[in-house]
């Protein structure tokens, strides 16, 4: 399988967001790929962000494609409300539903890119068996929950075991990552095969987000 381009999605957990508006004009400037966009319930991770009306008032400031994490449990409840409040990609964890198959197929029916997501100690072979259904695995690099976090570098084999299982397959599939991505982990990730990048932290306390946008790739 060919390189893939390296592209980087904004998380802008990590943003200013009273004033959310000129943040996306900033992503905008700097020419991020995705804005990432963290959905957290307080039950499936112990910390509570924003949903549905906040994409939907952000999805008219920008014309940058949405990448919607969801860390909500039962997530097929919300995912046609999520697409049509503007997500272009919709990714959802493995360990919060019991119904993958019904989870991709929703994201796919309501016109967006899927996404499955596992949490740092859940296997990579989890995934193996709906690789074929996917557009993206979303590899966590930190426990979800919070922006600001370091890296855990233990979760770099799964990247590589995917992307093997991958190639084999003959499966084109975009691999990203998400926590703890700087300037000095993103080596790493990309050699073992991600090739989507999110950064919060690192993009939003840079002095120039171009150039930290441009250090990740
Ligand atoms: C964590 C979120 C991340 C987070 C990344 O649960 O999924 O998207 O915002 O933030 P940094 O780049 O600060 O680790
Ligand atoms: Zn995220």
């Amino acid at each position: 399988m060919g390189k893939k381009n390296v592209l980087v999605s904004a998380s802008i957990l990590g943003c200013d967001l009273s004033n959310i508006e000129s943040e996306l004009k900033r992503l905008e400037k700097a020419k991020a790929d995705y804005v990432h966009f963290d959905v957290m319930d307080g039950v499936f991770v112990n910390n509570i962000s924003f949903g549905i009306p906040v994409l939907k008032s952000a999805k008219t400031k920008t014309y940058l494609p949405f990448d919607v994490h969801l860390m909500i449990i039962e997530p097929e409840k919300y995912i046609s409300e999520f697409a049509n409040a503007g997500a272009d990609i919709i990714t959802f964890h493995l360990e919060a539903t019991k119904d993958i198959k019904g989870c991709i197929d929703l994201c796919k029916k309501n016109g967006c890119r899927a996404g499955l997501s596992i949490k740092p100690n859940t296997p990579a072979t989890e995934v193996f068996p709906y690789l074929e259904l996917l557009d993206m695995i979303l590899v966590m690099t930190v426990e979800p929950g919070f922006g600001g976090q370091g890296f855990l570098p233990f979760t770099l084999e799964k990247v590589k075991e995917i992307r093997q299982k991958a190639d084999e397959m003959g499966l084109d599939i975009d691999i990203q990552v998400d926590g703890g991505i700087t300037d000095n982990t993103c080596e790493d990730v990309k050699k073992n095969g991600a090739n989507i990048l999110v950064a919060g932290t690192y993009l939003f306390r840079a002095d120039d987000i171009s150039k930290a946008i441009e250090s990740l790739r």
